[in-house]
């Protein structure tokens, strides 16, 4: 993959939005992009006169509209794979993943990298700006300044677009016609969010589940974990993209692939095993929303009520019919996923019984995950290394010693995403651990360097790299606490 130096970050206009500021802006930002995905398809079919086009020219219209009434200026732009709206990185949902993707290529592909809408813009002006965007000629450096004229030529003042600023390596990373693995792996990530999202909301209001969703990409996510597991493991680190559990069943779902792969598993066992993890906690789908996101200590009664989440996923999971011929694997994993290695945990057993192997596999990834998420009662979660050191004092109790074994050799010892300090005081994130077992101190590492400007340089490093001497030109002195430096980890990984 390749790594480039930042370009220019938009200036902030406001050093210090508040989060409900934020997630209004966000929520306004993706229902822009969202239209203008919609109005740049739709005008790609119908011609400028069409009436049918009227609707999504106005839908457009109000939401740029009612962003311009409440900031002065309308600027969207593009800085390398992300949108600014007014300068201020907008973090895409789930469901408006598509519409992200969409768009940047359309714009990129005619180079246009800014547009901004200076003043309350009309019905026949955003007709005649929309139609010109789409006949741009594709890779056509001049297209900014050919847009701008045929807008002058309308009398159109009020919407301007800037180039897109090109930087370094990135010009054959885009007109690549061919979706690389990350890509896809995206794509994956968070179409099964969104698929999951839409199977709880549905059981909750005991509705019909397409379940066959799922297993199609569970079944995708597979192909993309046999052949290179480091970027599924990667996506794991963006946490707080959604609700807690859509993204966490997604996270484990990966996890748990990554062991069963390491342990030999058939693409059908595979397949299974991806689907129970998804499904691991739907149970939860019938617990009050009240109960799973209380900020304080759980009451007797609301724990003991939490705890029957695996029985009655099991219930759930043997009604959903289209799932076929169900595997008992796959309900005794979900039954199983909070029975610790000495049986204790819940639920609460009248017979003693072996965890199953599904169990005990979602148990480790299902641990992992939770502690390394900002929780709504654990603001600031464990750091991946703690983590692992917390499961690592608690195995033989708690785990099964040889998967937690298996397990962090997937993740590494310094597991993906760790914040690490080398020994050239040099500060990098754990990007992506070695394949070799006999490497797993030395993993690829993501330099972050901060710039004058506040940017950061980005470059990758192999840890087992050597110089003319044989001497490791890199090693990790120690890991450090991300919260503190204020570094989102997760925005290296998307
Ligand atoms: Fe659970
Ligand atoms: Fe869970």
């Amino acid at each position: 993959m390749e790594i480039t130096p930042s370009p220019t970050p938009p200036k902030k206009a406001n050093p210090k939005p508040t989060d409900a500021m934020e997630a209004e802006l966000s929520k306004l930002g993706n229902n822009l992009v969202t239209k203008f995905h919609v109005l740049m398809r739709i005008s790609q079919i119908y011609d400028s006169k069409n009436v049918a086009l009227n609707q999504f020219i106005n839908e457009f219209l109000e939401t740029i509209n009612t962003l311009i009434k409440r900031s002065g200026v309308l600027s969207l732009k593009i800085v390398r794979e992300d949108f600014y709206l007014n300068d201020q990185r907008l973090r895409y949902s789930v469901e408006g993943f598509t519409s992200f993707k969409y768009l940047s290529t359309q714009w990129k592909k005619r180079l246009i990298g800014e547009v901004i809408f200076k003043n309350v813009v009309g019905e026949e002006m955003l007709r005649h700006f929309i139609y010109a965007f789409i006949n741009l000629e594709e890779g056509h450096d001049e297209n900014a300044d050919l847009l701008k004229k045929q807008l002058e030529s309308h009398q159109i003042t009020t919407i301007d677009v800037n180039p897109l600023e090109i930087v370094e390596g990135e010009e054959e990373a885009f007109t690549l016609q061919k979706e690389d693995h990350r890509e896809v792996g995206k794509k994956i990530f968070f179409e099964t969010i969104g698929t999951i999202k839409d199977v709880i909301t549905n059981i909750k209001g005991n509705q019909h589940a397409d379940i066959r969703k799922l297993k199609r990409l569970a079944q995708k996510a597979i192909h993309l974990v046999i052949e290179d597991e480091s970027i599924l493991l990667g996506m794991t680190m963006i946490k707080n993209y959604d609700e807690y559990t859509f993204n966490h069943s997604v996270n484990v779902s990966i996890y748990a692939l990554a062991i069963g792969k390491r342990l030999g598993f058939s693409k059908k066992i595979l397949t299974e095993l991806g689907i129970t993890a998804l499904l691991h906690d739907i149970g939860k789908s019938k617990i009050p929303r009240e109960i799973l996101n209380k900020p304080a200590r759980l009451s007797t009664e609301e724990w003991e009520m939490m705890k029957k989440h695996p029985l009655m996923g099991v219930e759930i999971v043997l009604n959903l019919k289209q799932l076929g011929e169900i595997n008992p694997r796959m309900v005794v994993g979900v039954f199983d996923h909070h029975l610790m290695n000495d049986l204790s945990g819940y639920p609460k057993l009248f017979l003693k019984k072996e965890v199953s192997l599904f169990g005990r596999i979602i148990q480790i990834a299902d641990s992992y995950d939770a502690m390394t998420t900002p929780r709504i009662y654990k603001k600031i979660p464990y750091t991946p290394e703690q983590a692992l050191a917390i499961m690592l004092r608690e195995k033989e109790v708690h785990f099964d010693p040889l998967l937690l074994k298996i397990f962090i050799g997937l993740v590494g010892i310094y597991p993906l995403g760790s914040l690490v300090l080398l020994n050239t005081h040099e500060i990098g994130i754990v990007y992506k651990s070695s394949h070799d077992p006999q490497w797993l101190d030395r993993p690829v590492v993501l330099l972050v360097d901060r710039d004058a400007g506040g940017g950061a340089t980005k470059e990758l490093i192999d840890l087992t790299d050597t110089d003319k001497a044989g001497n490791y030109k890199w090693s990790i002195v120690k890991t450090l606490d991300p919260y503190k430096y204020h570094i989102d980890i997760a925005k290296y990984f998307l």
